[in-house]
């Protein structure tokens, strides 16, 4: 066990004027988590101390912060790779519903902005199958695992820019999932929608989507793609 003193953001925005920090000394044994270490900031020291999380398996993406800096899962970032010093605040490009809890409703309404559901083609059984072995769904493997945490829109600089004008990473990525799929019907329709003034040719490739993405995922290569696709499709090419 080692003592690590654990710094939050705290803010409750119908009570406090400004944030303040709050630091908090524990005993971190081998493997916790910083999604551990504040539980036991709650159990032993402020039950005040607000924060969001589900699963504590990296599958909810409901415990999405800026640990030291960089926007991680809390309940996969264990505090023996932090160092003695551990800094906890919110996601940023979101509102601050208390401490470490942010309002996602801006996340979502990009998400629904994209059309994020499969609309079968008239002719296509919908339940069509690609077989593994076509090679046609590698094109989107990559994409696969979004668990929608957030990560992405929080570290990305044109959101921070552009806010609402911006329909951010996590969409446009699963935008590109659907548009890539020939069995969609929607896709011609969706390409326009993403490649509008507030879509993919507002990415300016800074990169820090693919730093944050506790998946793997690469949504600012996948942005390209889509404007790949939207100049062919706008010059009469195959898309
Ligand atoms: S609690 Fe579900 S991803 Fe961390």
């Amino acid at each position: 066990m080692k003592e690590v003193e654990v710094t939050v953001l705290r803010y409750d925005p119908e009570k406090d004027e400004n944030s303040r920090f709050d630091s908090f000394n524990i005993e971190a044994k081998k493997n916790m988590t910083v999604l551990d270490s504040l539980f036991l900031i709650v159990e032993d020291q402020d039950p005040t101390l607000s924060f969001r999380c589900a699963c504590r398996l990296g599958m909810c993406g409901s415990c999405g912060m800026l640990i030291n800096g960089r926007g991680r899962l809390a309940c996969r970032t264990k505090i023996e790779d932090l160092g003695e010093k551990v800094l906890v605040q919110p996601m940023r490009n979101q509102t601050v519903i208390k401490d470490l809890a942010v309002n996602m409703d801006k996340f979502f309404k990009n998400w629904e902005k994209v059309k994020p559901y499969f609309v079968p083609k008239e002719d296509t059984d919908e339940f069509s199958v690609i077989p593994p072995s076509s090679g046609r769904r590698e094109i989107i493997d990559e994409n696969q695992d979004c668990i929608t945490c957030g990560l992405c829109y929080q570290s990305c600089d044109a959101v921070a820019i552009r806010g609402d004008d911006f329909i951010g990473p996590a969409a446009l990525s699963r935008a590109y999932n659907l548009i890539a799929d020939e069995r969609d019907g929607a896709r011609a329709e969706r390409l326009d929608l993403v490649t509008e003034e507030d879509g993919a040719f507002g990415c300016h490739s800074f990169g820090a989507c693919v730093e944050v993405c506790p998946k793997g995922i690469k949504p600012m290569v996948t942005i390209q793609k889509l404007k790949i696709k939207k100049l062919k499709k706008a010059i009469g090419l195959k898309w």
